[in-house]
């Protein structure tokens, strides 16, 4: 009698397993004609089939009947609460103004920020609805939403609020990130240090007390803040007990990749200008190298971020939407694992990995999700597919056959 097995709420029978565990030494960590098991959420049993009597199951018994079992997909990075639209930069930006010289003319994300400030919480969340429901039909099972566009404490924490009210609404797994430090806000025109004082000072210590964010994140870019005042919002974040990640290295090389390493952060973000010290640094500390493809493209770049010289050193790659306003509207993680191919080169099963393991490091959470492992969440994807390679391939039609979230079938 196995205990485990008898113990189970729900087992999925005959279905092929791409566990994207590391121990599992297969391409896509490939177990065929599995079953796995799940009870409060978690998984708790993976065994070939012919180890196994079905008949000891007490729990709900689902065949998969040959298909393919993915961990849920995670968007570890987006700016998905925000108000309004930038539309207009669109056009500004195909008649030939940078993205840079919308920005220091006051556009940008300032022009977000009026009209983020000028919402209610309940009416960022009303706006942010479809974008979120966009990324969870696709098969996202986790979430990163920063804040960035309030740059005062109370709407800094009204952008916070409203994603933990919209998460409450919808089946995924909410991380937030305070990134009070996305521009200088035009009440500290002149004196950024003095907007990085309070942000150290006073927000990062409220808002972990609350609870409201599980990281801090920077903007660290000659159109935002420097290297230094980067170490300060690290050093504060470090001190508060939260995870720590970076906007760096997106339009120029201001080593904010390497700073962020030396203090074990989560993960650093864009890539585009990294250079070899910066990813050696990343090595030593194990630190998620994110790119966003999306970002990369809609702005029109032609740098790509060195991943062959990722691959060299062997630092893990993730790949998140960067969903915003200004430099990447589009609500989908599956685009991102196709642009990720086509426009950096990577493998269909890095861009799997890319989703999944080393999306959840770059939340903190790579105990507890990213793989199909016994002891991790029971966020699952059941996919009508031949072959994994086929969600990096195709785009536009979402084969899921069942979304699981903490072992729940979960429709949105
Ligand atoms: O990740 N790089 C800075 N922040 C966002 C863009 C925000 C915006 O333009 O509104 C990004 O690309
Ligand atoms: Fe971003």
């Amino acid at each position: 009698m196995n205990s485990v097995l008898n113990d189970c709420e729900k087992i999925w029978i005959n279905a092929q397993l791409a566990t994207m565990d590391p121990q599992v030494e297969a391409l896509y960590g490939l177990l065929r004609n599995h079953s796995i098991g799940v009870k409060n959420g978690q998984i708790t049993i993976i065994s070939p089939m012919q180890d196994i009597n079905i008949d000891e199951c007490h729990g709900e018994i689902i065949d998969a009947d040959g298909s393919i079992l993915t961990p849920g997909l995670i968007d570890s990075h987006t700016h998905l609460i925000y108000g309004g639209q930038r539309s207009g930069e669109f056009t500004q930006r195909l008649n030939g103004t940078s993205y840079a010289e919308i920005s220091r003319a006051g556009g940008g994300i300032l022009a977000t920020v009026a009209a983020t400030r000028s919402l209610t919480e309940g009416g960022l969340i009303q706006q942010a609805r479809p974008r979120l429901e966009a990324l969870l039909n696709e098969g996202v099972t986790t979430v990163e939403i920063k804040s960035g566009y309030g740059l005062t404490l109370t709407d800094e924490l009204k952008m916070l609020r409203a994603a933990k009210k919209l998460a409450a609404d919808y089946p995924f797994r909410l991380r937030s990130t305070l990134l009070a430090a996305h521009a200088i806000p035009p009440e500290f025109h002149n004196s950024a240090d003095a907007y990085i004082e309070l942000i150290c000072k006073e927000m990062i210590p409220l808002v972990a007390a609350e609870g409201l964010a599980d990281a801090v994140d920077i903007f660290c870019e000659k159109i935002a803040f420097s290297s230094s005042q980067s170490e300060k919002i690290f050093v504060a974040a470090e001190n508060a007990g939260l995870g720590i990640k970076v906007h760096a290295e997106q339009l120029s090389n201001s080593h904010g990749a390497e700073i962020a390493a030396s203090y074990s952060a989560w993960s650093v973000d864009h890539l585009e200008y990294l250079d070899e010290a910066g990813i050696k640094a990343l090595k030593k500390s194990g630190t998620i190298a994110t790119l966003l493809p999306g970002a990369f493209y809609f702005l029109g770049e032609t740098k790509k971020p060195p991943v062959e010289l990722l691959r060299q050193y062997q630092v893990p790659m993730a790949l998140a939407s960067d969903l915003n306003p200004g430099s990447c509207p589009l609500a989908s993680l599956r685009l991102m694992m196709n642009m990720g191919c086509v426009l950096f080169g990577l493998t269909p099963e890095e861009a799997l990995q890319a989703t999944t393991r080393n999306a959840a490091s770059a939340l903190g959470l790579g105990e507890s999700t990213g793989t199909l492992s016994v002891g991790k969440a029971a966020d699952m994807l059941l996919w009508n597919i031949d072959d994994p390679a086929q969600l990096a391939y195709q785009f536009g039609a979402t084969p899921l056959l069942q979304r699981i979230f903490a072992g729940e079938l979960s429709h949105v």
